[in-house]
């Protein structure tokens, strides 16, 4: 196992003139983490916080998801990634949300999604670097702020172009990079490959972000130690545990564990992002915004109390299916009170 580092060897993360309070950041999810989800990773330290993907088209046609989805957070620096594949409404679409407040702009392009590759954005631009190219230069030609790139190690195993992507980044003035340690063919299968990583840290002078299956800080101290990586950052393991980018950062700096926080205290975080995600979206889109976050959100709190697994399916059914906000409001406290109950017993 890595030795979790001390705070002499986590030095401050600086992507172009922005100082980040840690060097673990939370990735963008679209679906999960939007301004609600966001606001408390800040809240518990995440270094940084990425909007979902947005794309150009839907921003500059002014979709309502779009500008639901540039929503800035207070307590950071707001950071908003744009994915598309025109070079001119790519650049305009930097420009507004730049002109709107963004203080960095990351470009997507490691989204395997067909419906984004499709449409030879996100992680198909990794078959194309010329055109990826075409894409960074326009955008950081356009703005003022930071622009980052993320991608994957490459298209697929017979095609792994990460370093060579992050250099031509590196030489248009992109001022940092995030790599996922897989290539779009995996998807989410395997192990995301850190040593990988560690070959674009070699080829580049801008903070290089590493990304994939960290969970522990544990996992961080090893990507970064494998990878020589300036930064984390942290996807799925945060599903439910919005604390976690934070968590995490501060076991780095200080060694203080990054364990859950107590179950008064995820029962406070997990009612009011559902009241903040109801705000958010709508009552109507809330409801079932905020259902996966509720189910998270029970599973962990069974977890740190050991609760029985029918006393949590139980809960989990009542809570899961119903859509007044009165009765899920009441009921979480309830519903943990029971699992705290198992827990002194
Ligand atoms: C549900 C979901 C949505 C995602 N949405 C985005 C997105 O909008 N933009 C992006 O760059 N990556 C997106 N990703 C990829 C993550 O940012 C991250 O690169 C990937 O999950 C690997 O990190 P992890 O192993 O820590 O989860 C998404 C991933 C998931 C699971």
């Amino acid at each position: 196992m890595v030795a979790v580092a001390s705070s002499s060897s986590t030095p401050t993360l600086r992507i172009g003139g922005l100082a980040l309070p840690s060097n673990v950041l939370l990735a963008p999810m679209a679906g999960i983490t939007d301004a609600p989800v966001r606001r408390i990773a800040l809240a518990y330290g995440a270094g940084l916080v990425v909007s979902e993907m947005i794309a150009s088209g839907w921003l500059m046609r002014g979709e309502v998801e779009a500008m639901l989805r540039t929503e800035r957070v207070e307590g950071g620096f707001h950071a908003v990634q744009l994915t598309g594949c025109d070079p001119a409404q790519l650049a305009a679409a930097a420009e507004v949300v730049a002109g709107a407040g963004a203080d960095l702009i990351d470009l997507n392009m490691g989204c395997p999604a067909r419906k984004v590759t499709g449409g030879e954005a996100g992680a198909a631009l990794m078959r194309n670097l010329d055109h990826a190219e075409r894409l960074i230069v326009a955008v950081v030609e356009r703005v003022k702020v930071p622009v980052t790139v993320k991608m994957r190690l490459g298209w697929d195993e017979t095609c792994i172009n990460a370093p060579e992507l992050a250099r031509r980044a590196e030489a248009a003035g992109v001022a940092a990079v995030t790599v996922h340690g897989r290539t779009r063919r995996q998807f989410y299968s395997g192990r995301a490959d850190w040593a990988a990583i560690g070959r674009v840290k070699q080829d580049v002078s801008i903070p290089v972000i590493a990304n994939g299956d960290v969970a522990t800080a544990q996992d961080a101290a090893a990507v970064l130690a494998v990878s020589g990586a300036d930064g984390v950052m942290i996807g799925r393991a945060a599903q439910g545990r919005p604390w976690l980018p934070g968590r995490i950062a501060r076991q780095l700096a200080t060694g203080i564990p990054a364990d859950d926080p107590s179950l008064t205290d995820q029962l406070e975080v997990l009612r009011g992002l559902y009241q903040a995600l109801l705000a958010h979206h709508g009552r109507a889109v809330g409801v079932r915004v905020a259902r996966k976050h509720l189910g998270w959100g029970l599973a962990v709190a069974a977890a740190t109390a050991d609760a029985p697994t029918d006393v949590v399916a139980a809960w989990r059914q009542r809570l899961l299916t119903t859509d007044d906000p009165d009765h899920v409001h009441a009921g979480l406290g309830d519903a943990f009170a029971a699992f705290a109950w198992k827990e002194a017993a």
